[in-house]
């Protein structure tokens, strides 16, 4: 992570979970921070923790559709330019389709897909423009499998995953690196939200957060198009292409998409 010394990362959703430790082990490599995210709180005491860089808090609410642009402004404003985006902020809920409100399903799709391609067009074009830049998006291993039950959120990832690998290879040209990190199971608010209380059988398959996102940021210093940390769920995500999508289906419904 030598190569991100002295530049400036720019993290979504940095005030819990996964975004929170990519921030601290970035500014343990070196990195200038722009930490993102509703809760301010978090972000502010998040700052007042890390030493020895320079750290911007910006509030934002990535399901408001004018906010890619507003933040991509309040980053110019302060004069500063982003050489890794972060596009970590996300949430899914564990609901069938007939179970959630219209509005929280399109909730889902505005903060992990929309503000996620447009923060990446939006910042891709002075990266290009400087021959550099980096861009980390945070998918899933529910990427690889659609989940009865959980249906919008794995199609939300699906998304991630399939702009990712394309924009890895689009965007190599013009010096940026795309590299997509899909964690299996993590400890994290995530599942707390998107599921009230945890199933104990996937409880014991969660992953701390921190080698997730090492995993994360190593892949992409290293220029990797997808990253899945964790032998368990490289396992996974390799076994499912060999098996009849079918099946894939209804064992990743009985699996993840169980409600209780
Ligand atoms: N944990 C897992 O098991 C798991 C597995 C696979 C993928 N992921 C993905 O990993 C990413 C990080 O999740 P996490 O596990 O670290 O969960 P988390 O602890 O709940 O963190 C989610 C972050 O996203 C931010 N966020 C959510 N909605 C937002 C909005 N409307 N505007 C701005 N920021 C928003 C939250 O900040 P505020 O609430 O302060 O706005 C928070 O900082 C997500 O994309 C998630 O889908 C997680």
């Amino acid at each position: 992570m030598d190569i991100f010394n002295g530049k400036t990362a720019l993290i979504t959703g940095a005030s819990s979970g996964i975004g929170e430790e990519m921030a601290r082990q970035l500014a343990g490599a070196g990195s200038n921070l722009v930490l993102v995210a509703r809760r301010t709180g978090r972000l502010e005491t998040l700052a007042g923790q890390l030493q020895g860089v320079q750290v911007a808090v910006i509030t934002m609410d990535l399901s408001e559709p004018a906010a890619p642009q507003a933040l991509m402004e309040a980053v110019v404003q302060r004069g500063l330019q982003v050489d890794i985006l972060v596009n970590n902020a996300g949430f899914g809920y564990q609901k069938p389709l007939l179970g959630m409100t219209l509005e929280d399903q399109l909730g889902m799709v505005d903060v992990n897909d929309r503000a996620l391609l447009a923060l990446t067009r939006l910042f891709a074009e002075p990266m290009a423009q400087r021959g550099q830049g980096w861009v980390l998006n945070v998918g899933s291993v529910s990427a690889w499998f659609p989940i009865p039950g959980m249906a919008v959120y794995a199609a939300s990832k699906a998304f991630v995953q399939t702009l990712g690998r394309a924009l890895h290879e689009e965007l190599k040209p013009a010096g940026i690196i795309v590299t997509t990190l899909s964690p299996g199971g993590t400890r994290t608010e995530f599942s707390r939200k998107a599921r009230g209380q945890m199933d104990p059988t996937l409880e014991k398959a969660m992953m701390p957060v921190a080698p997730v996102a090492r995993a994360g940021l190593v892949g992409l210093a290293r220029g990797r198009a997808v990253v899945v940390p964790g032998v368990l769920y490289q396992v996974m995500t390799a076994v499912t292409r060999l098996l009849p999508g079918s099946w894939v289906v209804r064992l990743a419904g009985r699996v993840m998409g169980r409600h209780h």
